[in-house]
Parts: C-alpha cells; sequence; structure tokens
C-alpha cells in the first residue's frame, strides 16, 4: 500500500511514573501491531505530564526512558514519528484555539477529571481541567483516524470528537473525525492488590503494579502475591476479578482466548497458572529490558530520533494550525 493512502494513528503516553504492563499492554503492544497498516505519530506527552506536580530532573529523565521504551518494544523509529510534544509548539496553540470551543460542562463531566482532582483536593490546576482539550489539539492536528488507548482514555476521544465535529459545522470541513481503537484483552489491565480498580503507576503499593522495567524475581513475587479468591478454579467470570484479570494478561501475551485458557487450567489449582503468567511476562519483557538498556546508553542516537521526528511532526501540525488560524478570521503573517 502506498504511505498516502494509509490511515493515520495517533497516540501518547505521559511520563508522569514508571511505564506499567497496564501501559505495555493496553497501548505500546497495540501500536506496535499496527505499524504496517497506518501512519502512525507516537508521542511522549510531556505537557500532559506537568498538569500535576513532577519532579524536573525526573519528568526529563522519564521522558528519555519512555523513547526508549516505545523503540524497544518494537516500534521502528523510521516508520513511526516517535516526538516529544513540547517540541511542536502548535499543541499548545491549538489547544487554546480550542480551549475556546469547549465546554466547561463537558470538561466537568470527564472522570479522570473528578477521580484526580477528588484526591487531590483544593490545589487542582487550571490545566488539569483542560487536559482534554490538549489531548484533542494532539490527536486533531495530525489528521488523526484512529486512536489506540486503553478503556480509560475512550471518554477523552470521544471528546476530541465532539469538539472535531462542532468546529466542521461551524467553519466548514476542517479536521479528520478521529475515532478510539480500544485494545481487546489488554484494554483495561486491573490492580494486582485490588482488582476492581485499573493498574496504574500512581498507587502507593508496589505490589499492585509491575513495571516494564521490574526484574524477573520481582516479577514473580508480585504476580505470586497477586488477590486471588477462594473458587480454587481458573475462571473468567465477574466474581473472580483477580484471576480473571491474569487470564487477560496471559491471554493478550501469548494470544490464546480467554476461553482457551480457562479449558487448559480445568481442574487445577492457581499456583501452576500463576507461575505460568510470571513466566509469560518475563519472557515477554525480558528483550524490552535489555533493548532499553542498550538505547538508554546511547543518548546520541535518542537525540537524533526525537529531533528528526520533531521536524516531522512541527511540518503536518503547523500546517493544520494554519488552516485553523484561518477559518477563525486570524490575520495570517
Ligand atoms: P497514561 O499512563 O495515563 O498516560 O496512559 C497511557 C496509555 O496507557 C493510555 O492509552 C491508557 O489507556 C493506557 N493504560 C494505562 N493504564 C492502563 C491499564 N491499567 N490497562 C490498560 N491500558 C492502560
Ligand atoms: N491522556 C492520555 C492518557 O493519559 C495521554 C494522551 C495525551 C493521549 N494526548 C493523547 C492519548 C492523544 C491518545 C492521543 O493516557
Amino acid at each position: 500500500m502506498e504511505k498516502e493512502n494509509k490511515k493515520v494513528s495517533f497516540s501518547g503516553i505521559q511520563p508522569s511514573g514508571d511505564l506499567t504492563i497496564g501501559n505495555y499492554l493496553g497501548a505500546i503492544k497495540n501500536w506496535v501491531s499496527m505499524q504496517k497498516d497506518y501512519e502512525s505519530f507516537y508521542c511522549i506527552v510531556d505537557l500532559h505530564a506537568i498538569t500535576v506536580r513532577q519532579d524536573p530532573k525526573e519528568l526529563r529523565s522519564r521522558t528519555l526512558k519512555n523513547l526508549a521504551i516505545y523503540i524497544a518494544s518494537g516500534l521502528d523509529p523510521v516508520k513511526n514519528t516517535l516526538f516529544i510534544k513540547s517540541h511542536v509548539p502548535a499543541h499548545s496553540e491549538a489547544a487554546w484555539l480550542l480551549n475556546c470551543f469547549s465546554y466547561t460542562g463537558e470538561l466537568g463531566r470527564m472522570t479522570q477529571f473528578k477521580d484526580k482532582s477528588q484526591k487531590i483536593g483544593e490545589s487542582v490546576s487550571v490545566g488539569l481541567f483542560t487536559y482534554p482539550v490538549l489531548m484533542a489539539a494532539d490527536i486533531l492536528l495530525y489528521n488523526t483516524n484512529v486512536v489506540p488507548v486503553g478503556n480509560d482514555q475512550k471518554q477523552h476521544v470521544e471528546l476530541s470528537r465532539d469538539i472535531a465535529i462542532r468546529f466542521n459545522n461551524l467553519y466548514g470541513q476542517t479536521f479528520v473525525v478521529p475515532e478510539p481503537l480500544i485494545a481487546g484483552s489488554g484494554a483495561r489491565i486491573m490492580d494486582l492488590q485490588n482488582p476492581e480498580k485499573k493498574m496504574s503507576k500512581s498507587v502507593e503499593n508496589p505490589n499492585a503494579y509491575i513495571l516494564i522495567l521490574d526484574s524477573p524475581n520481582i516479577i514473580r513475587k508480585k504476580i505470586n502475591r497477586a488477590v486471588t479468591d477462594d473458587y480454587a478454579e481458573v475462571r473468567y467470570t465477574e466474581d473472580q476479578p483477580g484471576i480473571s484479570n491474569l487470564i487477560n494478561i496471559l491471554s493478550t501475551i501469548t494470544n490464546v482466548s480467554q476461553e482457551d485458557i480457562v479449558k487448559r487450567y480445568e481442574g487445577l489449582g492457581y499456583a501452576g497458572f500463576k507461575s505460568d503468567v510470571a513466566e509469560a511476562l518475563v519472557e515477554e519483557l525480558a528483550p524490552v529490558q535489555n533493548r532499553i538498556k542498550e538505547l538508554l546508553d546511547d543518548k546520541s542516537y535518542l537525540e537524533k530520533i526525537y529531533s528528526e521526528s520533531a521536524e516531522k511532526a512541527n511540518y503536518i501540525a503547523n500546517k493544520t494550525l494554519r488552516k485553523m488560524q484561518k477559518k477563525i478570521g486570524l490575520v495570517l503573517r
């Protein structure tokens, strides 16, 4: 297929904490599987991360680490545009313009805002409130067709659609209206200690999550300690959320369906099942971890990738930004 005919995919991850297998199975692995068929832009969304306080030194090093993770997971940096959002100023400008076409009511209804602001209390930044508008700018600047994300981001992509449609209705066809693309069994990886909640890098108890960079022994320990139940049968049901989560993890890594996994462990207890889940994870992550370490030792290579990608991203984003400015009635220079 010719490059020009390919559909466009855009997504991003915040460098706000070390990445978990939720990010890996819910987002990155899906991006890797799409790279042949889409013209892809994957961004490290540093400007989203600063909607809550970040340590400057850590933010800088995590931004580079995330780029290394993208590449080490199998994203070809030549075929995919892998860039750092603050290198493309059009995102911030487009976000301001789109702020003027977004409503406080719809932003107040975003569940991520409600959850995060409840946790933070009084000092909730304005940035956290308008965060989904910056995300809409990210997506719309690249004429994006699909946005591959985990389930928790679906609401934000739907808001981006609403904003695009609203703008198109006012000014005529300007934006492609994007669709969310939600991964299968990896779309919602749950907290290992509290499987009613999604796995997140921002909880206190490290046994609740597995990091992409966790060592094999830590992975084994964390899976071993994962909360299960008293049924002692590997089944994929709502009243066994812990076991169902482990089934989803195994299914996403091995490409075996949930039903086939359940069949395979019929009549067997949890010990062997848990150890198989742990080994599948270790096997999947070991080569990725090695490659991440190699890449982090070669900063000039990473610098080359993000600089070249920024040029390409700036070119496309500026084109769309100019179109927006023109339609709104700003004087172009
Ligand atoms: P974030 O870490 O919030 O920037 O999320 C980056 C990407 O990872 C988004 O596409 C999320 O939907 C996805 N993601 C984060 N946590 C999980 C999870 N527990 N299960 C599946 N996908 C997730
Ligand atoms: N808000 C997303 C998250 O927390 C990250 C993100 C920012 C994003 N901009 C994006 C995802 C554009 C997809 C497309 O996961």
